[in-house]
């Protein structure tokens, strides 16, 4: 077991689409998830993706804890899941916003639309097959994870960067969200 260094925004290895895994049951691949809970744990993160331990496969693992849930149908609780070779596809058009932070955007916070709704698949280290609707906050993590495979980070997905703000400002000035996307973004 081993901490490993995250890799923040501006290293090439966050820019570039991450390759597949063709052995899930690779023993350097467990070791690998190993280190990456690890280094999620200790980090304070929900989720982690492999290439922001420099590592560009394609690997997510991620929990959900049931203080961020919300009370929609498939946003439910998720114990710690290691996900290779993820697919993600949305359920309906839906949309919602949400705040969300990144291990490699460290020390900030951005609200973030996100399909509302996602049917998502892909492989554990056993080579088991995971196959899940989830909606909320549970599909906020998934596609928020997922992303990093594609070289892509959170502040890409924002349509509003006046809500891109330091954690420590946001928890003493609380901002109303739905009035500044009401406002819109600004040139
Ligand atoms: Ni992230």
């Amino acid at each position: 077991m081993a901490l490993l260094k995250i890799a923040r925004m501006g290293h090439p290895v966050l820019r570039a689409r991450a390759a597949e895994i063709e052995d899930p049951k690779a023993p350097w691949l467990r070791q690998l998830v190993e280190d990456m809970v690890e280094t999620m744990e200790d980090a304070g993160g929900t989720g982690i993706a492999a290439p922001q331990v420099h590592a560009p496969y394609r690997i997510v693992v991620f929990q959900v804890h049931g203080e961020r849930i919300t009370d929609l149908p498939g946003d439910s609780e998720q114990e710690l899941t290691v996900l290779i070779n993820p697919i993600i596809e949305p359920v309906g058009s839906e949309r919602a916003y949400g705040w969300e932070g990144c291990l490699s955007v460290p020390g900030l916070r951005g609200v973030v639309p996100r399909h509302l709704r996602v049917r998502y698949h892909g492989v554990d280290l056993d080579g088991n097959p995971i196959d899940r609707e989830v909606a909320g906050f549970h599909a906020r993590v998934v596609q928020h994870e997922c992303d990093h495979l594609d070289g892509i980070l959170y502040p890409q997905r924002m349509t509003n960067h006046r809500l891109l703000v330091f954690t420590e400002e946001l928890q003493r000035y609380p901002i109303d969200v739905a009035a500044v996307l009401a406002e819109g973004d600004r040139e």
